[in-house]
């Protein structure tokens, strides 16, 4: 809704133009400056974009100053307490949530999409013993290009549909292929009696010769991290399968992107940066030496886990998971974990540092993830795959959104070019 303009004066007063401000729902006003250069040839420069919105969503709202996190406008803890992943799943991509027939009918068509085609399980053969499990998966999920041809049309939306639902069920088989890979354990395939979480730790941790029985707490954990991990808005990686698929590219090289970016240690590669440097830390006397190095701006060194660009507050996830972590380690009679003992006081000597309070750094969700997958017996590589999971929902959800959206546009910045200004081509005989 547009309800007022802004105007917008050069330095000197020769030069205006009213620009007109939007009102979401909730949130800050946006100025659109979409005419800004075709009218006054300027550009506007915001490196990282903290104060551009790029789209219009109805999907997840956040208020970072409190904290507060809206799925299709329910607080995230309400879902997480009283809701399942495949129903936010559900929730994310319609918009609404489903009765009971719906939800059935999703929930069976996600189970009857879980299998990957037989020559794609070949491809892991060729990725050395070593490889990264997120290596393994953008390139797989990249490849699904070559092999679900039914669903490359992005202007079918039949196809789009037969898209979300595949993707989604297949990404726990393509993540239990890639972690079967590098234990040197043979493939174990998905069943159909098992819900999305229970098929995920059976493909993960049974043997062709052993069914692994599968716990409940591991179960409900799982559930919940995948929950919580399902849509953040216009993150980076949800902004790069925008940003891909906005040139109409299929969605499989879109989402591929999405896992390139996600991989980044800024981003959801921080819960496996969070354990290693729980790890390094060791113990709790070598808190303040780490926290030390955190503040030292000639370190590179950060606090993994802390800090976020939108919430300058506690990330309501992180408070939820930290609530799990206690679970799973008492359910799995570890009561006095010192991983967990050192999380909690690196975060308690954190939080009372006059340099967190000032920069408002808080714990965010990477910060006691790990510590759940490690209690389930989920190797520190695979820590990003099992995020890449939960958030492949909100990528479909917003791809879906951006493709539907009828004045959709080829994503494409400008820039302040500061290099040479034209020269001519000089030959090489002539160069000092
Ligand atoms: N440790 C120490 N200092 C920090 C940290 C940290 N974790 N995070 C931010 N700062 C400082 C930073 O040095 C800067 O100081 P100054 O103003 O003096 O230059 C100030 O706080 C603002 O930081 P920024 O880098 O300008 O903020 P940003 O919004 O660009 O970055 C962030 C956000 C998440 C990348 C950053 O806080 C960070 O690197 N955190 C550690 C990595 C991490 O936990 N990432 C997971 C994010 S949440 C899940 C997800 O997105 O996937």
């Amino acid at each position: 809704m547009t309800k007022d303009v802004f105007i917008l004066n050069s330095s000197d007063g020769s030069e205006s133009i009213e620009l007109p401000v939007e009102s979401g729902a909730i949130g800050p006003d946006v100025i659109d400056i979409s005419k800004l250069y075709e009218e006054k040839n300027v550009f506007t420069y915001d490196p990282g974009f903290v104060s551009t919105a790029s789209c219009h969503s109805k999907i997840t709202y956040i208020d970072g100053d409190e904290g507060i996190l809206l799925y299709r406008g329910y607080p995230v803890e309400q879902l997480a307490k009283s809701s399942h992943f495949i129903e936010v799943a559900y929730l994310l991509l319609y918009g609404e949530l489903p009765n009971k027939n719906l939800l059935n009918d999703f929930s069976s068509s996600i189970t009857h999409h879980t299998m990957l085609n037989e020559g794609m399980l070949r491809f892991f053969n060729g990725f050395r013993y070593d490889a990264h499990p997120m290596a393994m998966l953008s390139a797989i999920v990249g490849s699904m290009s070559a092999y679900y041809h039914d669903t490359m049309d992005i202007n079918s939306v039949h196809a789009r549909e037969i898209f979300a639902h595949r993707i989604i069920a297949k990404l726990p088989t393509i993540a239990a292929a890639a972690y079967k890979h590098t234990v040197g354990q043979p493939f174990v395939y998905p069943r159909n009696d098992l819900g999305y979480c229970e098929n995920l730790l059976h493909m993960f941790f049974s043997v062709p010769a052993e069914n692994q029985e599968i716990d409940p707490v591991a179960v409900e954990a799982l559930d919940l991290l995948f929950i919580l991990h399902a849509d953040h808005e216009q993150n980076c990686s949800t902004s790069t399968v925008r940003m891909a698929g906005s040139s109409g590219t299929n969605p499989y090289s879109a989402i591929a992107a999405g896992i390139s970016a996600l991989w980044g240690p800024a981003h959801g590669g921080a819960n496996e940066a969070v354990l290693r440097m729980l790890e390094d830390i060791g113990s709790k006397k070598n808190i303040q030496k780490y926290i030390a190095k955190a503040k030292n701006k000639d370190d590179p060194f950060r606090l993994m886990g802390f800090g976020h660009r939108v919430y300058k507050n506690y990330d309501p996830r992180a408070k939820i998971i930290r609530e799990m972590c206690h679970k799973v380690l008492n359910q799995k009679g570890r009561n006095n974990s010192p991983l967990l003992e050192l999380a909690i006081e690196l975060e308690e000597v954190a939080l009372n540092d006059p340099y967190f309070i000032e920069k408002n750094l808080y714990p965010n969700v990477d910060f006691y993830s790990g510590i759940i997958y490690q209690a389930l017996g989920i190797p520190t590589s695979m820590f990003t795959v099992m995020f890449a999971i939960g958030r492949t929902v909100g990528w479909v959800a917003h791809w879906r959104e951006m493709i539907a959206d009828p004045s959709g546009k080829i994503s494409r910045p400008r820039q302040l070019y500061t290099g040479q200004p034209e020269r001519d081509y000089m030959s090489l005989d002539n160069r000092a």
